[in-house]
């Protein structure tokens, strides 16, 4: 079996799902995020706001070349982790590549108020995550698989990922 890596927009449910997913499956789960804020000793909001976003992409890849290595393992990515074509890649290369999506609205609902992550933190949050959605979505399509969750609890994501690749 290979790695099973989650992909897609901030609010999708990657680390929720990823934990449950690893537990079930009795795995060890990983966040390119927690790998890059324990290299640094810091948080990823520190280093957005401290070091800009370009040396955070940077720190990103390092972490994506690490954890290609491992194997039987659930990883996390942040939601920007695989535009970077070369990530993707990597990624891809011992892992099922599972996107979750969600809409605007949901995004918007599950990630208001939070301040971790730097890029929402902005006057206007729903029309930032249209656009990057806008964006990223053509890089997005290029995983495995990908499941709407909008409607969908932790548990029935977990199941059907399990249905997808195991
Ligand atoms: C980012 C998503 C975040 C984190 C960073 C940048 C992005 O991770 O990597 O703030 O570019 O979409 P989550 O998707 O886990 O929130």
């Amino acid at each position: 079996m290979s790695n099973i890596v989650l992909v897609g927009f901030m609010g999708t449910g990657k680390s929720a799902v990823g934990r449950l997913l690893a537990k079930k499956l009795n795995r060890e789960f990983l966040e390119l995020d927690g790998l890059i804020e324990k290299k640094e000793g810091v948080s990823i909001r520190e280093i957005f706001e401290k070091k800009g976003e370009p040396y955070f992409r940077k720190l990103e890849k390092d972490a994506v070349k690490a954890v290609m290595r491992k194997k039987d393992i659930v990883i996390s990515a942040g939601g920007g982790a695989i535009i970077d074509r070369e990530n993707l890649v990597r990624l891809k290369e011992n892992g099922v590549i599972v996107c979750l999506e969600a809409s605007p609205d949901v995004i918007l609902k599950r990630t208001e108020g939070s301040l971790v992550r730097p890029l929402l933190n902005v006057p206007d949050p729903k029309q930032k995550i249209k656009s990057l959605l806008e964006k990223r979505k053509d890089a997005y399509k290029k995983s495995d698989f990908c499941i709407d969750t909008d409607n969908m609890t932790i548990e029935e994501v977990v199941e059907k990922i399990t249905g997808f690749c195991l």
